[in-house]
């Protein structure tokens, strides 16, 4: 097909954008990019600065939902509250979003980012568990962890309590949800491991059949409502987010989802000094989504556990009769 025949993808609705404020942490979490990056002295902490945040927000277009958040810890951020309350004032959003570990303030912080527009908060949790902590959320501490979460089971907003699933922690599963279930009322994310650099703590067919029946042998529980992960969810399905759930990292540049920090993937458009529109109708994004629908690119997808490529048998073959015996 000529170039000039293509039909360029009009500008599609966001469901939601990912911003990356800060790539600075204080936990050591080893499947994490940052720690894995900095492994290979590949990584520098930094903040978005206020008035580059606020650019983005002017230059992306209305959407439902912003997230505010990046391989790194939001709450880190000297200026995270005037980021939320510009947000909140733009009149541009539905959902303002953080996603944090929780760690660096007390409670009655997260009570002033609310004030300040916060109105949905996802925390990762992965396990209350001291010695599966130390392994897979490196520098948490469980009672402190423990204590957020009490504080937070009473906020008024919407707090969705993340559980990434590798080897690490898989069999802790059933103990984490039931304690989940003693603190209070929460939604819990389950999302798989992907790789980030630590491939081997990722879930295989075997450990999948395992997720499924620890989450068969102890829901439901009153307190949770449990988003099981996408694996489990869907037979096969296309992944959107290049369409409707874009990132923005650090420097201000475009990514086409939130598992990846990487800018030239989309040759570096730069979102603080162009509209996203602008952005859209480059040729360069044009070519790359029309590559993206004939096969998932190696960078960024071929680790992410979003790409149904990787979900393995478990709804084609042997795994899933497996499934359909569990008791
Ligand atoms: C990168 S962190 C940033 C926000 C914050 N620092 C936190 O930990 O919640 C966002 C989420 O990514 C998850 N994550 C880290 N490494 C991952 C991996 N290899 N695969 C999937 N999710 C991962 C974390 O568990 C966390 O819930
Ligand atoms: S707390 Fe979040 S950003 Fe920090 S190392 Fe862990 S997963 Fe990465
Ligand atoms: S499959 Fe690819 S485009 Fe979709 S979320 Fe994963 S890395 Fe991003």
């Amino acid at each position: 097909m000529q170039k000039d025949t293509y039909l360029l993808d009009s500008v599609p609705e966001i469901q939601f954008y990912l911003v990356e404020i800060t790539t600075a942490c204080q936990l050591r979490c080893p499947g994490c990019k940052r720690t894995t990056e900095r492994g290979k002295k590949n990584w520098s902490s930094n903040f978005m600065p206020l008035e580059k945040v606020k650019r983005v927000i002017d230059n992306m277009p209305p959407s439902n939902h912003v997230i505010f958040s990046g391989f790194g810890e939001v709450t880190l951020h000297p200026n995270l509250p005037d980021i939320l309350s510009y947000a909140n004032k733009s009149g541009k959003f539905r959902i303002i979003q953080i996603n944090t570990n929780g760690l660096i303030n007390d409670i009655d912080y997260f009570r002033m980012l609310i004030d300040c527009g916060l109105n949905y908060l996802m925390i990762s949790v992965d396990s209350l568990d001291q010695k599966i902590l130390d392994a897979s959320r490196t520098g948490t501490k469980a009672k402190h962890l423990e204590t957020v979460l009490r504080g937070m089971a009473d906020f008024r907003i919407p707090v969705i309590a993340s559980i990434t699933v590798s080897k690490t922690n898989l069999d802790d599963l059933p103990n984490t949800l039931r304690r989940l279930n003693e603190i209070g009322k929460f939604t819990v994310g389950i999302r798989e491991a992907g790789d980030l650099g630590l491939p081997d703590v990722m879930l295989d067919a075997d450990d999948r059949v395992r997720l499924a029946k620890h989450l068969v042998s102890v829901m439901p529980l009153d307190n949770l409502r449990v988003d099981p992960p996408k694996s489990m969810m869907v037979q096969r399905e296309v992944c959107v987010d290049p369409w409707n759930r874009p990132g923005i990292n650090i420097k201000g540049e475009l990514t086409p989802c939130c598992w990846t920090n990487d800018g030239s993937i989309l040759g570096h458009l730069d979102i603080t000094s162009m509209t996203y529109e602008d952005a859209w109708f480059e040729q360069g994004h044009q070519n790359w989504l029309n590559g993206f629908r004939e096969a998932y690119p190696e960078n960024p997808c071929s680790g992410c556990p979003r790409n149904p490529n990787l979900w393995s048998s478990f709804w084609t073959g042997k795994d899933f009769v497996l499934y359909r015996t569990l008791k």
